[in-house]
């Protein structure tokens, strides 16, 4: 139930072992500071550089208040605009994506160059320095073709994730990779119950049968740890088992939190799809089936699941503190042909229907954590990760 208590108070009560009370759920002020301390600190994934081949290709990635132009300079850069105009504000790019040469505000028509420069602004005083009216700017990083933006001013170290990893990106061939989908499921319900819920497997089992007909990871722990060491001790899998569990709470001070871990597929499940059947070329230098897939996260809302022929990207972003919406990404091997090589419908299959059975468990959550009967309760074994992510998130909004 709701109380009257402090955000520090609320904080500092929170109970180790429980879910969160309704409060972090509903006050507006938690919202606030989980805007700051979260969400315009940590880095986000906004896209993939398949997206914008071309120079003044652009997309808008957004959240909560916040739109963000995704765009390819002249020479080549990905860049990162706030999409606020530095005359009085305005958006200045209404178009969701597309190509452009300039952004030009719809208001009174200042205009922006790839780079975010000001280039035009019109009747203004001769003393007037266009120089120092630029689009703001979000720091950009890449992760193979993956872009990673910050809204920080000095945002956590991504070097250790990305001086970790190396091999793994190699392997699977990160920076030869395509999007060829993405798809946004809206959620009516706050952001964390989506981020909580993507972070245990307890539910797997009864809520999604397709899903538990292929992974192991629905597995009881009972089952599921001997079946893992088995397949850790035995996979003839190239690419990296050892687990990097810097995630969350665990992360050093100053740099973002990641976690890479390779898990089992049930016997004879080759790729997330049905049946566990192959549906695309295997990615970078896989090369062959074993059986296995790779949990690969960064930041806070950001998640991949690594079959050895595509993968998927899931991130989950707030709209407002009662709504969020799931974005679902789909990659494969760059040179993959779609007809050809994969078949798209057969490739999204069961991730499409995977979210949208927990579109429909989260808000049936949000109905129950929104009555005035609800109270924290107790976690499983099989929530551990889920732990770990409310740990990171208390201490997240300590800062
Ligand atoms: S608000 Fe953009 S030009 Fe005036
Ligand atoms: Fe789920």
């Amino acid at each position: 139930m709701a109380t009257d208590k402090s955000i520090s108070d609320l904080i500092a009560d929170y109970q180790h072992g429980y879910s969160l009370k309704q409060d972090f759920y509903k006050n507006p002020q938690i919202y606030d500071k989980e805007m700051k301390n979260i969400f315009l600190h940590h880095w986000l994934l906004a896209g993939h550089v398949s997206q914008i081949p071309n120079p003044g290709d652009f997309f808008l990635f957004e959240f909560d208040k916040e739109s963000i132009i995704i765009t390819r300079s002249k020479q080549g850069k990905i860049k990162a605009h706030l999409n606020v105009c530095r005359h009085r504000g305005s958006h200045v790019c209404l178009k969701k994506s597309g190509n452009a040469k300039a952004f030009t505000c719809p208001y009174h028509a200042w205009s922006y160059d790839l780079d975010g420069k000001l280039i035009a602004a019109r009747i203004m005083d001769s003393d007037f320095d266009k120089s120092e009216n630029g689009l703001h700017q979000a720091h950009v990083e890449l992760v193979g073709g993956l872009i990673f933006i910050s809204l920080a001013q000095n945002p956590p170290s991504l070097r250790g994730m990305q001086e970790d990893l190396t091999d793994v990106f190699d392997q699977f061939g990160f920076d030869k990779m395509k999007l060829v989908k993405q798809n946004t499921y809206p959620v009516q319900s706050n952001w964390k119950l989506a981020v909580e819920n993507y972070q245990e497997c307890y539910h797997c089992a009864p809520s999604h049968i397709d899903y538990a007909k292929i992974h192991a990871l629905a597995l009881t722990p009972q089952k599921f740890n001997p079946f893992k060491e088995t397949y850790l001790k035995e996979t003839t899998s190239n690419v990296r088992t050892k687990p990097s569990s810097y995630y969350f709470d665990l992360a050093k001070e100053g740099d973002e939190g990641y976690q890479y871990e390779r898990n089992p597929l049930l016997k004879g499940m080759k790729s997330g799809s049905l049946g566990g059947k192959p549906v695309a070329p295997l990615l970078g230098k896989i090369n062959h089936f074993s059986e296995g897939a790779s949990e690969f996260s960064v930041g806070p809302v950001t998640f991949f699941l690594i079959y050895d022929d595509h993968m998927v990207g899931y991130r989950f972003l707030p709209t407002s503190i009662d709504t969020c919406v799931a974005d679902v990404f789909w990659f494969v091997r760059e040179d993959a042909v779609e007809g050809k090589d994969y078949d798209l419908e057969t490739l999204i299959w069961l991730w499409h229907v995977t979210i949208l059975d927990d579109e429909k468990i989260i808000v049936d959550n949000r109905k129950g954590v929104d009555s005035r009967f609800y109270s924290p309760g107790k976690f499983s074994k099989m929530e551990d990760m889920e732990q770990h992510f409310v740990n990171w998130y208390i201490n997240a909004l300590k800062k």
